[in-house]
This record gives structure tokens, sequence and C-alpha cells, in this order.
């Protein structure tokens, strides 16, 4: 039994629920081949993409009413993953079947769950309701990151790099020189909380405020494992009523005079260096037209294709030489919250595993 560097037992983003249609999608998640599809009735489907056969990828294959059968020799499966036609007999042989996953649609994304079904409970899924909440405009992508996960989830956590990364877009130095910073570590999550008081606006928010002075600029970051970040950012002029830190909660709404936005990541790792990211934009700026929304969505991709850059360059330094030594500074709090917790949930994942083979 191989240890498994992923957490099996959450929940993870495995589509666009618009890139799931009645043609198989295939779709590698945590190193698992997948194919996804849709019963007649629109509910999707997620079974191994592995034919029992002789191995022929499923996803190569036909949806036949709410079954799906393999492109070789016609072995069809069901929606749970049994095998339940071979062409020219009449009984299927014992032990016909490939792995049936757990799937919800939610929030306009489509999720699985990896490990044990008994303990998929949809009720665990992350909350990402401003994707379809009445009243708010969103928009979201994925994008496919030749970078091992945790390299995004280090970047989010650690928002100096708008200083730098950022400086055409969204950031400026004050983000990096002036920030108070705030780390709370939750039994499943980390929150950083960072305030920038009475500074200048960067050039995004100077242009979608309006802001005329100095302003208080805030960032909620919350993480929860395996690969969620929703971040509420924003300014508004005396947000913090001149304290070092203002409100620390994610589910603020934007105070008056001010502008914020929700930026939501979901981030599902496809292999050990490569990476599944969805990533949308959320806003409730009245009034919320698609217009809006739009160029809400544009502004804050430009940025994204700046991070984007420098995961794939860390992840092929990392390639030629894993081990090379790197220092922490200060700013690192927040990633190394999270990859501590992470690290200890996939060890105590990994040794209940271990004990419920040894007991079989
Ligand atoms: S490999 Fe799928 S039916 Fe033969
Ligand atoms: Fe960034």
């Amino acid at each position: 039994m191989t240890e498994s560097p992923f957490l099996k037992n959450r929940w993870y983003t495995a589509a666009m629920a618009s890139e799931v249609d009645r043609q198989p999608l295939a779709r590698t998640i945590c190193n698992e081949p997948i194919v996804f599809y849709r019963r007649e009735n629109g509910t999707p489907v997620a079974i191994e993409d592995r034919c029992c056969h002789r191995r022929m990828p499923l996803s190569r294959g036909t949806v036949m009413g709410d079954n799906l059968r393999c492109h070789y020799h016609g072995l069809t499966f069901n929606p749970s993953g049994d095998c339940v036609y071979v062409p020219g007999q009449t009984t299927v042989p014992p032990g016909a079947r490939v792995k049936g996953y757990p799937v919800v649609e939610r929030h306009t994304f489509i999720w699985i769950w990896l490990g044990d079904p008994a303990l998929a409970d949809p009720a665990t899924i992350p909350d990402y309701r401003w994707f379809d909440a009445p009243g708010w405009g969103a928009k979201s992508t994925r994008f496919h990151v030749r970078g091992d996960y945790r390299l995004i989830i280090d970047n989010l956590m650690d928002l100096s790099h708008l200083a730098y990364v950022h400086q055409s877009t969204i950031g400026n130095y004050a983000v990096a020189e002036n920030a108070n910073t705030r780390v709370f570590r939750h039994a499943d999550g980390v929150t950083v909380v960072r305030w920038i008081v009475d500074q200048a606006p960067p050039p995004t928010y100077a242009r979608a405020g309006g802001f005329t002075g100095n302003v208080d600029r805030w960032q909620i970051i919350d993480w929860k494992p395996p690969g969620y970040v929703r971040l509420f950012t924003g300014a508004a002029p005396g947000a913090a009523a001149g304290q070092p830190f203002g409100f620390t909660e994610l589910e603020t709404d934007t105070p008056t005079g001010g502008i914020g936005l929700r930026n939501l990541n979901l981030i599902t790792p496809e292999s050990e260096t490569t990476t599944h990211y969805f990533w949308g934009q959320a806003h409730d700026v009245k009034p919320v037209t698609a217009e809006r929304t739009e160029a809400i969505f544009q502004e804050i991709y430009k940025a994204f294709m700046q991070d984007w850059e420098v995961f794939e360059l860390q992840q092929t330094t990392i390639d030629r030489d894993p081990a090379s030594p790197t220092v922490d500074i200060n700013a690192d709090a927040g990633p190394i919250a999270c990859r501590q917790l992470l690290e200890r949930l996939v060890a105590d994942e990994n040794r209940t595993t271990r004990r419920a083979v040894a007991a079989e």
C-alpha cells in the first residue's frame, strides 16, 4: 500500500459545470484517471477512466443512455462503475467493474470525492456561493498549471508579492512594506488578515473606486484544505478607523464608499507537479451588470497571468534540484501554517488508511 501525497477524504473541484456534458471528459485528479459525463437527466457521473478489460481509457467510449460503452470491445459500465453488459455473452464476469466516485454539482462546479465513499458528505463542500448567489456578478475559468498546487497556495497566503509581481496591476510597495498582518490558525484552515492603513491606492483600485486620497486597504485570505483559498480584498477611506486592523472576517460586507472583491480559488492537484486551477472573481458592485463583471474579471486576469509565470518558473527550478535549500522570512507565516496543517492531515489520513488495511 503506497502512501498518498494527497488528501483523499475531501471534496475536490473536478470541472466547471459547463465542461461536463454527454461527451465523456477525461481528467486526472490526484494521479487518478477519471472520466466524467452526464446522465440523461443531466446529473453528473464520474468513474475510473480505465476499462477493466484491457485498460482502454473509457473516455474514448460512447455514452449510451446513462451508461458508458468502451471504445475497444464494447463492455458497458453503469454510473456506479459496474460492468452491465459484455458483447457476445449473457453473463458479466465477477469483478468486472471500475471505480465509481461520488460527484455533486454545486456553485457552478462539479465536485468529486476520491476517498471512502461512506464519508462523502455534500455538506462539507466548501462555500463558494458567490458564484451563483442572487445579487452577485461572477465569472470563472480553469487553467492548467505546470506546478505543484502548494505553490499556488503559498502565493495566495503571502500577498507581499503584490508589490513586485503585480506592480503594474494590483500592487504597490505599501503592500509589502506597510501591511499589518495577522495569521489565524484554525483546526481546519488558516486565515491571513492584512491591513494597509492610510496609504495611496494601487492603480487598479484608484480607477475602480475613484479614490482621490489615501485609503485603508484590507486583504482577508482564507484557506481550507486541500486547495480552497477565498479572498475578500478591497479598499475604503477610513475603513480601519485609525486602528492598525479593521474587520478580520471573510464574510464582512464592503464598507460604504469602498470597493470590495471576492477572489475565489479552487486548486486541485492533477499530479505532484501539475494543477487544475479553477479561478474566479465575484462582486456585488451596484449595478451588477455583465459588462462590469467582465471588466473586473479582465483586470484581475492580467494579474493572474503574472502569477502563472512565477509558478511554472518555480517548478522548473524545483525539478532541476528538489533538495536545493531555501530560507523563510516573516511574510511566510501564512504559507508555512498552511503547509504544516496540510502535511499533518495527509500523514493522519495515511496512518488511518494503513490501520484499516492492516485490520482487513
Ligand atoms: S478494453 Fe474495454 S472492452 Fe476491451
Ligand atoms: Fe499574485
